[in-house]
């Protein structure tokens, strides 16, 4: 069976995007792949986090996780820190790396354009511990959304290099992403990615959002005077994130979604998505307050981070000694 693997970084509270882009897929492969499922905790610190809030945000995307679908006898679920092995082995990773290579990394170039100070060298580096997550398990398939693409291109070029010099180690991965759905946009700025960071609250619907507000969120979705529901990304990038959403929720292709709403206005068509999102919230919320009550997420982490270490330990040993830092 083909390994997968993937992650999320709960620097806040996971939102729709992270669902619809991420975490949904995870489940669905579950089933076909080999599923690796974390929750990456160290990439949250590259910025600093409340303690506290950090804390309950773990806790909430892992109980997220297996509310959302992830078996745990399916798929190994863990937290990134349990596997100590990853960060011995991001430093490796680090050493393979180019300075020129990180500096292109889009994420990295925007914080840098937007003028921002206080970057860490963490932040800097975290391409390279995100290489680490993945060629360490040696997953063949990274369901990722778009932004992270370059990211897991980056593993690629570090596994093919790393294979050059040292002979034959690493799975050399692929990313897997979604043809729908893979970059859902904010709700207020349609031009700008749904994120749990710089955008407005009114512009992003987080999983543990109460839903009648969720559904006021899509109910003042922004989007444009043209008054018809189609398909087209660079002139109705409202209506076209709206169809992407209610697409992916509802498994409905675009192209039917279009055509049932031939001649009919916004109003009902923003009616439905805030629908299907509100139910979609409710059974994930639903499923999310039985598994806190069950208290069943440390002995699911736990075990995950057994596996998760089996596999990771031989991972670094072959990788060390092929390096030469190991002596005997
Ligand atoms: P993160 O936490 O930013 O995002 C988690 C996943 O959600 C996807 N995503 C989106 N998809 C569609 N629309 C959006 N608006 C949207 N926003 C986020 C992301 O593409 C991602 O798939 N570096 C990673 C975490 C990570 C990782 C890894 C992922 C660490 N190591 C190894 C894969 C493999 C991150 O910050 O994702």
């Amino acid at each position: 069976m083909k390994r997968m693997l993937s992650g999320i970084k709960p620097t806040g509270q996971l939102h729709l995007g992270n669902y619809i882009g991420a975490l949904r897929n995870f489940v669905k492969y579950q089933d076909e792949y080999e599923m690796y499922a974390f929750i990456a905790n160290l990439h949250c610190i590259t910025i600093y986090q409340d303690p506290q809030t950090l804390k309950k945000n773990l806790r909430d995307c892992a109980a997220l996780y297996l509310a959302c679908g992830l078996d745990p006898n399916k798929a190994v679920i863990f937290q990134q820190s349990d596997v100590r092995a990853v960060s011995q082995l991001g430093w490796i990773m680090a050493c393979n790396s180019y300075q020129g290579e990180l500096n292109r990394q889009t994420q990295y170039k925007d914080k840098i354009a937007k003028g921002e100070t206080g970057i860490t060298v963490g932040l800097y580096a975290y391409p390279t511990l995100m290489a680490s997550d993945i060629l360490i398990y040696n997953s063949d398939y990274v369901p990722v959304g778009e932004d992270q693409k370059q990211h897991v291109e980056l593993a690629r070029d570090i596994a093919v290099r790393f294979n050059n010099r040292y002979g034959e180690t690493f799975v050399v991965p692929e990313p897997v992403i979604a043809q729908v759905g893979a970059r859902i946009m904010d709700l207020q700025d349609p031009t700008r990615k749904m994120s749990k960071s710089d955008n407005s609250d009114k512009g992003c619907i987080y999983l543990l959002d109460d839903p009648k507000r969720a559904r006021k969120k899509i109910m003042s979705a922004v989007t444009d005077s043209v008054g018809i529901v189609q398909f087209d990304k660079e002139n109705q990038p409202g209506v076209a994130n709206l169809l992407q959403i209610l697409s992916s929720l509802t498994q409905e292709p675009i192209d039917s979604i279009v055509k049932r709403f031939e001649g009919k206005g916004y109003g009902d068509f923003k009616k439905e998505v805030a629908d299907a999102v509100e139910a979609e919230l409710i059974k994930i919320q639903t499923e999310y307050n039985r598994i806190l009550s069950e208290g069943i997420l440390e002995s699911v982490l736990k075990e995950g981070a057994e596996k998760a270490n089996r596999t990771a330990e031989k991972t670094l040993r072959k990788v060390q000694k092929k390096i030469g830092v190991e002596i005997f």
